[in-house]
Parts: C-alpha cells; structure tokens; sequence
C-alpha cells in the first residue's frame, strides 16, 4: 500500500525508477517507549534528501534504522528495504556486509568516530580491507585517491596524521573519505556540518553535492538547519514526535509548506535571514513521542488546531499541491514559508 502511495507521490523526474531505499510503516521502540511510529520514506538512486525536525522527532533513529544500527535492546517493526534487502531482517553478517559496500553513515562529531592513536590513513585502509581482498598498496592508493576527492590539500601527508593534528573540518572530510571509499550508494550524514563554523559548513556541504554528482550518491542529509537542506536537498522529509509530517519538494516546502509543523519550522529557521523580524519560534515544547498527544500530535502548538484535530488521527496522504502531508487541514489551510 505505501509504495503505490509512496511511488505516485512527487512527479519529480524521473519518478518511474525503483527506490534505492523504502522505508515503510518503521516503528522502533526503546525500553517499552515507541519512539518511530510507521515512518515512510524513499530515496532514489543518486537523491538528495533532507530530514529535518526538532531535536528529539526521532532523525537519527530513523538514519540508524537504515544501516541496522539501533541498540540492540531496540526492537524494529515495519521494513527497510535497501536495494531489496530487508535491512532490518538481514542477519548481521550481511547488514555489516553491506555498511560501507552499499550504505555509510557520517556523524555529527567526526572525532568521535575516528580512531584517536591511529594514522586516519590506516584507518581508511581498514575499511577497504575489511570489505574484500586488497592489496596493501592499492588499498593505500585508493585511501589516498579518496582523500583528495574529499578535498584534503595534501592527501599523502593527512594519510600519517592523527586526528588531534587535524581541524574539525578536516576531521569531517576524512569521515566522508571514509565513509565514501567503498563507493557505497547510499550516504546517511547526520548533522554532518552542526558541529563545524559556517564557513566550512558550507565548504562540506558543497563537498558533499559534488561527491554525490561525482559517485551517483544517494544522501540521507540529517539537520534541524532549514539552510544547509535547501542548498543540497531536492525533496525534504519533516519529522514531529517520531512520525514523518511532511514530505515534499524542498521548493515547495520553503515557499509554500502543507503542514502547519513545517511552516512553523521552516520560517524558525536560519533561511529567513533575509526577513530577520519575519523568524518567529515555535511555541510550546515537542510533544514526547513515548507519550504522544491524542488526535494530531502537532495539534498541541499548532496555530490552526480544531476541535476535530485533537481526536482524529491524521494520515500520510497525498498533499494538494504533490508531496504527502499528515494534517486533517491541509486542502483548506495556506501557510506561509519564506523568501519570495
Ligand atoms: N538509545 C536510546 N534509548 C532511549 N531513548 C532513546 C535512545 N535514542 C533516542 N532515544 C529517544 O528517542 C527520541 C528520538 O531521538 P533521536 O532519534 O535521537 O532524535 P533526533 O535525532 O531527531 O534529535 C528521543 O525522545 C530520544 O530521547
Ligand atoms: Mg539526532
């Protein structure tokens, strides 16, 4: 049912081919807490897709679901299929097969993910190697090819460095470098720029639109910054209180947003700069997605709530103007977004 929906859903070009990656009815629960209820969700081969939401809407459970990678006291509902494979079936041999060889994932804290008393060079060879038999010196080869793809200046010299020699934006350049050796089709980059100054967000985000072009890279790109998914991203996915709200083409979704939670969103956010009195907060706290409202989770803050909005439960459904939109007004409201 949600891949008929989910195929007829955008008209973008291209939209006959096969999803890369169908994320349908995912629901993760923590401890007895359901924290991701039914999220769908698709990518195509070489889409740039963004995934935005306050923190706490459930974005990097959802990015982690994707690569079989939920703590194992998670348990896992609905399916993920990724080139067919049931990532959240597939044994573990197979889900760590296909990490790095199919789908990667980049974090927000590159240091984190990096080895501290190991030369990052060796470190990319160990992916490389841990994937199929290499050769040391092609393995080398292609670590150091790959840095120079990510833009590190000097990549024979960074293949001996230890990351506590390297600023933070390099660090975030050799996780892509690593993430991207194995030449995966799928890269999940959770707010891969929150943690950098902006101006070398900005130079890891062209970074990572010209990797994309360059490798036929498909980009989960995880952020709360309205800013950094319009510069990347043609098509937006909108999570409130561990659901999908929202799913629409990031044009409409700036200009002219479906779902009350995506307006609010979009005009709190950095890409009002140019209308700096316009940036309005989003009132209220995010609902807690263990122990969601009744009736529309938003309904709560929402500025356009009914009665009817606090005891029916809306659907994912086709949106007036293309996209999904999850909110029982949405062929009667106009909200605003920003720009123009
Ligand atoms: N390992 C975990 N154990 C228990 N609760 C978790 C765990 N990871 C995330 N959560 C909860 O799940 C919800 C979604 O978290 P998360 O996916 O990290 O949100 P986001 O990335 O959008 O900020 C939050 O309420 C968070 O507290
Ligand atoms: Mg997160």
């Amino acid at each position: 049912m949600a891949t008929t929906s989910l195929d007829a859903r955008d008209g973008a070009p291209g939209g006959a081919a096969p999803a890369l990656l169908e994320v349908d009815d995912l629901t993760v629960s923590i401890g007895g807490n359901r924290l991701l209820s039914e999220v769908s969700l698709n990518i195509r081969s070489g889409e740039l897709v963004g995934l935005v939401g306050e923190s706490g809407s459930g974005k990097t459970l959802t990015g982690l679901s994707l690569l079989g990678l939920l703590p194992p006291d998670a348990s896992a509902q609905g399916s993920v299929r990724f080139d067919g494979v049931d990532m959240l079936k597939a044994d573990g041999e197979r889900r760590r097969r296909l990490r790095g060889s199919e789908l990667s994932m980049i974090f927000q804290e590159p240091r984190a993910s990096l080895h501290p008393s190991r030369p990052v060079g060796k470190q990319i060879v160990d992916v490389i190697r841990a994937h199929g038999p290499v050769r040391a010196a092609d393995a080398r080869r292609q670590a150091v090819d790959m840095l120079g793809m990510a833009g590190l200046p000097d990549p024979r010299h960074t293949m001996d460095a230890y990351i506590h020699q390297l600023s933070g934006g390099m660090c975030q350049r050799v996780m892509i470098a690593m993430a991207l050796v194995c030449r995966p089709r799928l890269l999940v980059a959770d707010e891969p720029t929150t943690a950098l100054d902006v101006t070398i967000q900005a130079q890891v985000i062209s970074l990572l639109r010209r990797l994309a072009a360059e490798l036929d890279l498909a980009v989960l790109l995880i952020t709360h910054n309205l800013g950094v998914v319009s510069t990347l991203c043609s098509r937006v996915v909108t999570m409130y209180c561990g659901q999908v709200v929202n799913d629409d083409s990031a044009e409409q979704l700036l200009g002219a947003p479906q779902h009350p939670y995506a307006s609010a969103l979009v005009r709190a956010s950095d890409v009002s700069l140019d209308h700096p009195d316009d940036r309005a907060g989003i009132t209220g706290a995010p609902a807690n997605p263990a122990r969601p409202p009744d009736g529309c989770r938003f309904h709560p803050r929402c500025p356009h709530a009914e009665k009817r909005c606090a005891e029916h439960v809306p659907a994912l459904e086709p949106a007036p103007q293309g996209g999904r939109t999850r909110c029982l007004r949405s062929h009667e409201l106009v909200l605003p977004g920003v720009g123009a």
